[in-house]
Order: C-alpha cells, then structure tokens, then sequence
C-alpha cells in the first residue's frame, strides 16, 4: 500500500495520473456535448432543459460531478508539479535546440492552451454553471445559451477556446495513450489518428454552438429566444 502511494510521487505515477484524469475530463467532454446538441432540436429548448435537469437532479450523477471538479484540479496541479520537476532536471536548457525538428507546436504548448482553456472554464462556469446551480435565475439555461452567443466577444472567446481545446487535446489523448501502455511501433500510427478525430469531434461540436447562435442558422437562437 505505502509502496503504491509512493509510486504517485514518481514521475511515472504523476504521468499515469495526468493520463487518466485527462481521459476522465475527456469522457466529461463527450457526455457535455451531448446535452448540449439537443440544443439543436428547435423544440424552445425542452429536451435541454429536461436533460439537465436529470443530471442535477440525480444523486450519482451529483456525486460523479464532484470528482469532475475533483479531476480537474489534480489535472492541473499534477501539470504543475510535472512542469516543476522537468525544469529542475533540465534547467539551463540544451545550447542547440532543435524543439520544433522533434516536437509539435501541439505538445510544446500544452502549458498554454491549458491555462487559456483554465481561463475560459472559470468564465463559463461563472456564465451558466453557478447562476443556475447557486441561484434563481428567470430565465432557463437553454435561453441564457443561445442569449449569451449573441454578443461577438463572448461567441469569439468560446471559438479561440474551442480551436485551442482541440489542439490541447490532440497532444493529450496521444500522450495519455502513450503513459497506458499502448505505443508501439504497430499501433502508434493508429492511435495518433485516432486521437486527432476524438479531438476533432470535441473541437468542431462545442465550436460549432458560437457559430449557430451567433448567425442564428437554422433559426436555432430565434427558436429558443423569440419563446
Ligand atoms: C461551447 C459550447 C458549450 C456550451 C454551450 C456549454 C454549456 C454549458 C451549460 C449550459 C452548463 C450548465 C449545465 C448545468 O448546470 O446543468 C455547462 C456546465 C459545464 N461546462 Fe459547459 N458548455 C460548453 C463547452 C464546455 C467546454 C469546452 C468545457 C470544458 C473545457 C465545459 C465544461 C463545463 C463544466 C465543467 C460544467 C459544470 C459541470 C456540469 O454541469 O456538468 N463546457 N456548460
């Protein structure tokens, strides 16, 4: 037992946590934008709004929402300590640096696009999560949505953050597959592919929620708004 918990304060073990919290948000990811494509429906927001409430309202769900938040905060914080630790290790930097031969753009910046994505969640969560969850708002979630992309700065900062997401997690589902165990040689190709079409799904469906109700396609904003 000792010996295990003694493992998480290995590289090794904090590279293991980082993957599967990482997989954890991942799955998160998935099942949010679920919910949130049943905006689509042009039924004034109804089957939204049901779908949340079932999720607010159900106890395991309640208690796998803790260790959402519970995940991210370790994601992060086992970021940090990984990010520490590599500069102790390293911390005058190689005289000739051939970072961009031997690395993406992608796997060099997860530091960034992490911390904007940080940024982006405290102000989404500010938008739609406390109001609703904390408070007594009048109107439903569905109309805060669509209100909500109808001012430009707010639709723009969901689109950067959405393209970020998606590169964030390009890098991140390769490299979680990477720490599990699954990268040699026969499968790496596949698993790199399989990686970019997850992150590609995730990035083009929330990206795509901006873009809907900003330009009111198919009437989506004006079916839930004008009711
Ligand atoms: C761009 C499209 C998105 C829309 C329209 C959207 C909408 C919402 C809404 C309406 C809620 C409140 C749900 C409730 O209280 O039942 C919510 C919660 C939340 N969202 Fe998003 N979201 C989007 C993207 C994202 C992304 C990309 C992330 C993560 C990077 C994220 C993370 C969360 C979290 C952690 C919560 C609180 C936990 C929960 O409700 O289950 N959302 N979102």
């Amino acid at each position: 037992m000792v010996e295990s918990l003694k493992m998480f304060y290995t590289s090794v073990g904090r590279k293991l946590v980082m993957a599967l919290t990482g997989l954890f948000l991942f799955v998160f990811l998935l099942e949010h934008l679920y919910g949130n494509l049943l905006l689509y429906k042009l039924d004034v927001g109804k089957a939204f709004e049901e779908y949340s409430a079932f999720m607010a309202g159900n106890l395991i769900i309640r208690a796998v929402e803790y260790g959402l938040f519970g995940g991210i905060i370790i994601h992060i914080l086992d970021a940090l300590f990984i990010t520490l630790a590599n500069r102790k290790a390293r911390p005058i930097g190689y005289a000739v640096s051939h970072q961009s031969k031997n690395s993406t753009w992608y796997s060099r910046n997860m530091g960034l696009t992490g911390s904007i994505i940080l940024f982006f969640l405290i102000i989404h969560l500010r938008t739609f999560f406390f109001p609703h969850r904390f408070g007594h708002p009048e109107t439903t979630m569905a109309y805060d949505v669509a209100n909500a992309f109808q001012t430009s700065w707010y639709a723009a900062l969901y689109l950067v953050s959405m393209v970020l997401l998606g590169s964030h997690l390009n890098h991140g589902i390769q490299s979680a597959f990477h720490t599990l165990g699954r990268n040699d040689m026969k499968y790496r190709k596949t698993l790199k592919s399989v990686g970019t079409i997850l992150a590609l799904i995730i990035m083009i469906g929330f990206a795509s929620f901006p873009i809907v109700f900003y330009f009111d396609l198919f009437g989506a904003a004006t079916n839930i708004l004008a009711n």
